[in-house]
């Protein structure tokens, strides 16, 4: 129970890494609100957690306006009493030829995937305050290290991630707050298979040359984001811990 009297609040949550995380965090005594555009999908997360004996809320937010950050925010103090762990991973991915992507595949990519990260740690920062401190992991990736083919609007937003995770570091130590980033490599969720129906290519692609060559699971990237949103990482800073079956070992 190494989260028990804590909060913590994942964006895009909803399935996959987010929901693997909100598993357990609430298995590990945490209050846990995950926020998501996905209604259906919160509930289908929040009654096997209530089962088990956890607590979860969801709560239908887009995750990229000012808007749904507050409410999402607004919710977990309301419901909980506070807020002290951030993990941002909403995201939306255009997946296209680089000439074929539009100014409004970019607009809402940047707005999903960086603005919304951004604001959602600035809003958070009171309610730290307010707890004498805060962890905030962001989930970059390993395309914010290295390219791919038709993922040029993903790699530009994951490349921002990365170094937000520096850049913020600087900005909020002196707030006792830490904040990071898990870089996961290919992880098989709803995501992913999504990207595979799109373009079967990628599941044999993908993991030929890794040192591991197969897909990681959620919840082996759940095990990075909450070893960063606790006391055992206190002296991890500004990192992006890469999770890849040595994707970016090669
Ligand atoms: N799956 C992978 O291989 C992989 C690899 C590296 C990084 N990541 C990162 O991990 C995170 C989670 O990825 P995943 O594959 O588990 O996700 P996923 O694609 O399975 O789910 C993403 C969730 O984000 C939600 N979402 C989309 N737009 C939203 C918005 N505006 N507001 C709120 N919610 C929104 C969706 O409803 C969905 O529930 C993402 O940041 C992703 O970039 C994933």
């Amino acid at each position: 129970m190494e989260f028990e009297g804590k909060v913590a609040l994942i964006t895009g949550g909803a399935q996959g890494i987010g929901a693997a995380a909100a598993r357990r965090f609430a298995g590990e005594g945490a209050s846990v609100v995950v926020a998501d555009l996905d209604g259906p999908r919160l509930k289908g997360l929040e009654e096997p957690i209530a089962r088990a004996g956890g607590r979860m809320r969801g709560v239908v937010a887009d995750c990229g306006t000012k808007g749904g950050i507050e409410r999402m925010i607004s919710d977990a103090v309301q419901a909980y009493g506070g807020l002290d762990i951030l993990v941002c991973g909403a995201i939306h991915r255009p997946t296209k030829p680089f000439l074929d992507v539009t100014e409004a595949d970019l607009d809402l990519a940047w707005q999903v995937n960086v603005k919304g990260y951004f604001m959602a740690v600035q809003r958070a920062v009171p309610e730290f305050r307010k707890r004498g401190g805060g962890k905030v992991v962001l989930i970059s990736s390993t395309f914010g290290f290295a390219g791919a083919p038709n993922f040029s609007v993903y790699c530009t937003c994951k490349g921002a991630v990365v170094n937000m995770a520096r850049a913020l570091a600087h900005d909020l130590a002196r707030e006792n707050i830490n904040v990071n980033a898990v870089a996961p490599g290919p992880i098989m969720t709803e995501g992913m298979r999504e990207l595979i129906r799109n373009d079967p290519s990628i599941e044999k692609h993908r993991t030929a040359a890794m040192p591991l060559p197969r897909f990681g699971r959620p919840e082996e990237i759940a095990e990075a984001i909450l070893f960063l949103a606790s006391p055992r990482s206190a002296y991890m800073h500004g990192h992006n811990m890469v999770v890849d079956g040595g994707y970016l070992a090669v």
